[in-house]
């Protein structure tokens, strides 16, 4: 099998490159510079010219505080560069796989998100991957669409590197503890991803590393494994502004893995782990 991975200088396109490496699967991996993905004619030539059977389409605008002034980019590469892609995938007659987040929610309830739940995004980035989604499951029969959170990765800015930053440079900080949802180290989600693609088991999913969160215990956790000593004070949402509402509840039900016969990811404190290891 041949795949096209768009995004392999971000955090989760490398990742995928990678793991399609050591599974002996020929990956081409592609970034702005060679495929913008707002330019319908480039995306056609590289996608035509690539031979790929499928495209794993990890590349976005990933900015989230920056969109909600900066929407019309946002939509552009969220909106119409994933719609570029799908309709070439159409053409082609080849799978594609899209990344949506937890963002498509509106957080509201205790309960964990069920596939199937009406997405209500409060903020434009959430709105502009909902949309991106619409397209894949509009224009793609062999599609997968599957929604991540938190996401850590060797290539790339992160919670987990900030943290490690500013628990260097600090004595004390700030974390919210009334945001819950689930880390995902992209390593773990591109295992399962590769093996997707690989699949007819198309459709939308939801994957996570297992074990619900706050971002306040997950930075405790990341000192902790990490051996840094910094004093965390929990605040909530309110008192820390961003420019972006973010979901209270971001838990998602991961039981359609199961359903498909794909396995469950390994904890987020073990992902954790191996991936301060990774970083050393
Ligand atoms: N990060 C998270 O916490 C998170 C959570 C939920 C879902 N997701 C989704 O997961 C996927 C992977 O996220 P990630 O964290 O790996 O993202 P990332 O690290 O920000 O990487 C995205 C890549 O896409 C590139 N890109 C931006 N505009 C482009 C364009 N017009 N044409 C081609 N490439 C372009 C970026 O280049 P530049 O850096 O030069 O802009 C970057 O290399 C995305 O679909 C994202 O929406 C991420």
């Amino acid at each position: 099998m041949r795949v096209l991975v768009t995004g392999v200088k971000g955090q989760l396109g490398y990742d995928i490159v990678r793991v399609c490496q050591e599974e002996g699967i020929e990956a081409i991996g592609v970034d702005i510079e060679e495929m913008d993905i707002t330019d319908c004619e480039a995306v056609a030539k590289v996608i035509g010219q690539s031979g790929a059977d499928a495209v794993i389409h990890c590349s976005a605008y990933t900015a989230v505080d920056k969109a909600e002034e900066d929407i019309d980019t946002c939509n552009k590469v969220n909106v119409e560069g994933t719609r570029n892609i799908a309709l070439v995938c159409r053409e082609l007659n080849i799978k594609m796989m899209y990344f949506s987040t937890d963002y498509v929610f509106d957080g509201q309830g205790e309960k964990p998100w069920q596939v199937d739940d009406a997405p209500s995004p409060i903020n434009v980035y959430g709105q502009s991957k909902y949309l991106g989604e619409q397209e894949v499951r509009n224009l793609v029969k062999e599609h997968f669409i599957i929604r991540i959170s938190w996401v850590f990765g060797i290539n790339g800015n992160n919670f987990v590197k900030t943290m490690l930053r500013l628990g260097n440079e600090r004595d004390e900080l700030n974390v919210v503890d009334d945001q819950i949802g689930a880390p995902t180290y992209t390593y773990d989600l591109a295992r399962l991803a590769v093996a997707m693609i690989q699949s007819d088991k198309y459709g939308t999913y939801h994957v996570t590393n297992e074990g619900d969160t706050s971002w306040y215990e997950f930075a405790k956790e990341i000192f902790f494994q990490a051996g840094v000593e910094v004093k965390v004070n929990p605040v909530s949402s309110s008192e820390f502004k961003s420019a972006a509402k973010r979901p209270s509840n971001s838990k998602m039900d991961k039981s359609r893995l199961d359903e498909a016969g794909f396995g469950r990811l390994p904890s987020w404190q073990d992902a954790l782990k191996r991936y301060l290891v990774e970083l050393q």
